[in-house]
């Protein structure tokens, strides 16, 4: 297949045509024999055609809390948020943190899924969980509740293995009293932050921290030590705790101030290294009951848009937050985050803007609520491809569930 349009290369858009064939990148050329090549998918000169996004945060819950959302209804809305890769988390019911279960969330993942997927595996209780977790997870996930459970001598242990096997240890960094306990004051996250930067220099293992909600407390983990990299999700980018309030509200980091969320923002041009939406699906009965977390894929990209309208990210920015970045840091972009030859045809097909109303009763996830519910942001995913097939059309899921695969099948020397 061929794919004429506007295409995102190397820090430009240019008219390209992309010759795809088996799910690779082939060929990238200027101009073509249209009587030579009767395969070409046209899109529209309005769009432009982006590395397909990587969202390393999302939770798609099954197991017993199906009902929450699937692999199905999960990845199916990642496809219409444009997102070819999601990383799933470990804090499922069972945990995801013996690899009996790591084996069989990957056999579910696999018959399910209409994108590709990574797994987060859980801290494991004893060593002898570890021994292979490499060859099916992206990355290991510690939570706060970890470091009440566990020694931190066990958690260097674990550490060090996963250095040693390329897999990216990611912290959600709070202080464990104050997160049990639902405190929201800014300090649980500001200690937290300061303490895993601290302890993750002392053993001299570069770490990642997800949703970090406050421009200080990414400057202080950065400022202890070098080598940490960060997320920021589109709710504590865009909502102030003044915006969304209690029950609804409720997510874990806490929404802050508005201060804090514009100290934020800038950073997305700084500090901030990855965009990853934490979509944490739950029903409308739990969030009423104040369980944390929203969905978030269906809106991650309108919110970059609306960033880009604003005038406060360019396009190179959201490509490198949401497709380049994710893939150096988990040591996946010698396959994905460019479009280049070689490189699998993973793409987003987008408008920057026009304008929607969000509207989460047309969401694909089973969770039919938006902290963005009603509100005008811009941008619209035309089309997302996953190895060259395409998996949503604007409209629909175009592929059976079970189309998408574990990432780490293809690994380190694909090409
Ligand atoms: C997440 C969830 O629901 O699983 N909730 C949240 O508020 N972010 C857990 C988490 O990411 O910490
Ligand atoms: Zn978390
Ligand atoms: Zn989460």
């Amino acid at each position: 297949m061929i794919i004429e349009g506007r295409v995102f290369y190397r820090g430009s858009v240019r008219e390209l045509y992309l010759f795809i064939d088996g799910g690779v990148i082939k060929d990238i050329r200027l101009s073509i024999d249209k009587s030579q090549s009767p395969n070409i998918r046209f899109m529209d000169r309005g769009n432009i055609i982006l590395p397909g996004f990587i969202d390393i945060h999302v939770h798609l819950r099954d197991f017993e809390q199906a009902y929450k959302e699937d692999f199905y209804t999960g990845t199916a809305s990642a496809a219409a948020g444009g997102v070819t890769v999601v990383f799933d988390m470990p804090n499922t019911v069972p945990r995801n943190n013996r690899l009996s279960i790591l084996q069989y969330r990957d056999s579910v993942a696999d018959k399910k899924s209409v994108v590709d997927y990574g797994l987060y595996y859980g801290l494991p209780p004893n060593l002898d969980e570890l021994f292979g977790f490499e060859d099916i997870a992206i990355g290991m996930k510690v939570y706060p509740d970890d470091l009440h459970s566990y020694k931190i001598d066990h958690i260097s242990d674990v550490m060090i293995y996963n250095h040693a096997k390329d897999i990216v240890t990611v912290f959600h960094a709070e202080e464990p009293d104050g997160y049990i306990s639902g405190d929201d004051s800014p300090s649980i996250e500001r200690e937290g932050i300061k303490y895993i930067a601290g302890y993750t220099k002392s053993i001299g293992l570069p770490t990642h921290i997800t949703h970090v909600t406050c421009r200080s407390f990414i400057f202080d983990a950065k400022n202890i030590y070098t080598s940490l990299t960060v997320d920021s999700t589109p709710h504590h980018i865009m909502l102030s705790s003044e915006d969304l309030k209690y029950p609804y509200g409720r997510v874990r980091p806490p929404l802050r101030d508005r201060e804090c969320v514009e100290s934020l923002v800038k950073e997305l041009n700084g500090l901030i290294d990855i965009y990853a939406t934490d979509h944490a699906p739950h029903t409308w009965e739990e969030k009423m009951d104040g369980f944390n977390g929203f969905p978030g894929l269906e809106t991650a990209y309108n919110v970059l848009a609306t960033l880009y309208n604003k005038g406060v990210l360019s396009l190179n920015r959201i490509v490198e937050l949401y497709s380049t970045n994710p893939a150096i840091r988990f040591k996946l972009d010698n396959i994905l985050g460019y479009i280049e030859v070689g490189y699998l045809a993973n793409l987003t097909v987008v408008d920057l803007y026009s304008s929607v109303r969000v509207d989460p009763t047309k969401f694909f996830s089973k969770a039919k609520h938006s902290p963005f519910d009603g509100m005008k942001l811009y941008g619209r995913v035309i089309s997302t491809f996953v190895r060259g097939v395409e998996v949503y059309n604007g409209e629909d899921i175009t592929v059976k569930p079970g189309y998408g695969v574990n990432i780490k099948s293809f690994k380190r020397g694909f090409k």
